[in-house]
């Protein structure tokens, strides 16, 4: 029985500092690769015992703190009635476009354990197989993030459809951002009954926008589901803690304070140590190594881990993570290093 990363998010005592990796179970790994030859992406989001299968690879492997549940941040879009297909080398594919109010309209708020059964499945079946081994971490994208991609189409550089839809037509932002909101909320609620731990929120582009216009039209909806989660986990009598990382993080720390979450996650671009005092020190953080950094030799590794650490110390609580995730290219042996060395390094 694990549960230091659980402790950590709680801001408890811990006799180390827990570690997981974005992106943990991915192409880095010889062993995803395996799997992944057999099947096509979403083949395997969608069938529990593949996504178990290889959200347990990394624990076996790395012997990380945490098991992050195998699945994209995307499959809600599916849920609401929106294409979706990956193809190799091009990223995600979402169609039709959302940009109008035709589009809006036709998506629907779907009941999770419905359209999106496979996920609870997949749930459901870790906790049997982990067992109490380590804690499973359920998760969901931002509602701007996941928005970004359904009005785009994909993936983007200037998000300038996004931006337009806000600035042009801000009424048919706001309700397709509710359509969006509601069904995250009801998306997360389902995987915390169906077993999950902890949750993160992914707001991957939340950093493109100006602190008061991320506010606005980012922040405010995940304020939401925070609150609403809460509320629902209160009357339930559970507490499942809400980690919630940004991309860019810097400039936007005085706003991510206010989100409610228990854990903020930072991104490498600032030291943890001034993300920490910016966020109001008596805080949780979760970060910061550079997920490019695991490409120097294991002794520059080790340099920088140590720095990690000693910053990280100045918060509440740490878990260690990288700033973002794992790259496919990543040698698997110095990931395997890295959390040998955060285990050793921060033993109390
Ligand atoms: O962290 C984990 O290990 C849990 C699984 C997870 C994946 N994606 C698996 C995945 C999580 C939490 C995500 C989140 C996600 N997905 C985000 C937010 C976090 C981030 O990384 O910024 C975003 C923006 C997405 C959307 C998405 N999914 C993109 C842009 C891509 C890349 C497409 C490509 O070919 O590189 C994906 C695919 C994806 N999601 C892969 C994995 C392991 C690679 C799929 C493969 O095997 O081909």
């Amino acid at each position: 029985m694990n549960d230091t990363f659980l402790k950590a998010c709680r801001g408890e005592d811990v006799s180390y500092t827990p570690i997981w990796i974005m992106r943990q179970a991915g192409r880095y790994l010889p062993e995803y690769r395996a799997v992944r030859g057999k099947a096509d992406f979403l083949t395997m989001c969608k069938t529990p015992g593949l996504a178990a299968e290889v959200t347990l690879q990394p624990i076996d492997i790395l012997k990380v703190d945490a098991a992050i549940l195998f699945s994209d941040i995307l499959i809600p879009c599916e849920a609401m009635g929106q294409g979706l297909e990956f193809h190799e080398g091009k990223g995600p594919l979402l169609a039709p476009a959302i940009r109008d109010e035709e589009t809006v309209r036709r998506l629907s708020v779907p009941d999770p354990e419905d359209k999106m059964r496979f996920v609870m499945d997949a749930v459901r079946l870790l906790r049997k197989e982990l067992s109490g081994r380590v804690p499973l971490i359920g998760f969901a994208g931002a509602p701007f993030t996941t928005a970004t991609y359904m009005i785009e189409g994909g993936t983007s550089k200037n998000f300038l459809n996004t931006k337009r839809m806000i600035y042009e037509n801000p009424a048919l932002y706001k309700t397709f951002m509710d359509k969006v909101t509601a069904t995250i909320t009801e998306y997360l609620k389902a995987q915390i009954a169906a077993g999950a731990q902890a949750v993160q929120i992914f707001d991957t582009w939340g950093g493109i926008f100006s602190p008061a216009d991320f506010r606005e039209h980012a922040l405010s909806y995940v304020k939401m589901i925070i609150r609403n989660l809460k509320e629902w986990m209160l009357s339930r009598g559970e507490t499942v803690p809400v980690i919630y990382f940004v991309g860019e993080t810097a400039g936007l720390l005085e706003e991510i304070r206010t989100s409610g979450a228990d854990v903020f996650g930072v991104d490498w671009r600032i030291d943890l140590d001034s993300a920490a005092a910016r966020l109001g020190n008596d805080v949780v953080v979760q970060g910061n190594l550079d997920p490019l950094s695991l490409f120097l030799p294991v002794n520059k590794i080790e340099e920088r881990v140590k720095d990690v650490l000693r910053r990280g110390a100045s918060a509440r609580g740490h878990i260690f993570n990288l700033g973002h995730g794992v790259v496919p290219q990543t040698p698997p042996e110095n990931v395997v290093a890295l959390v040998e060395m955060v285990h050793r390094l921060s033993k109390k």
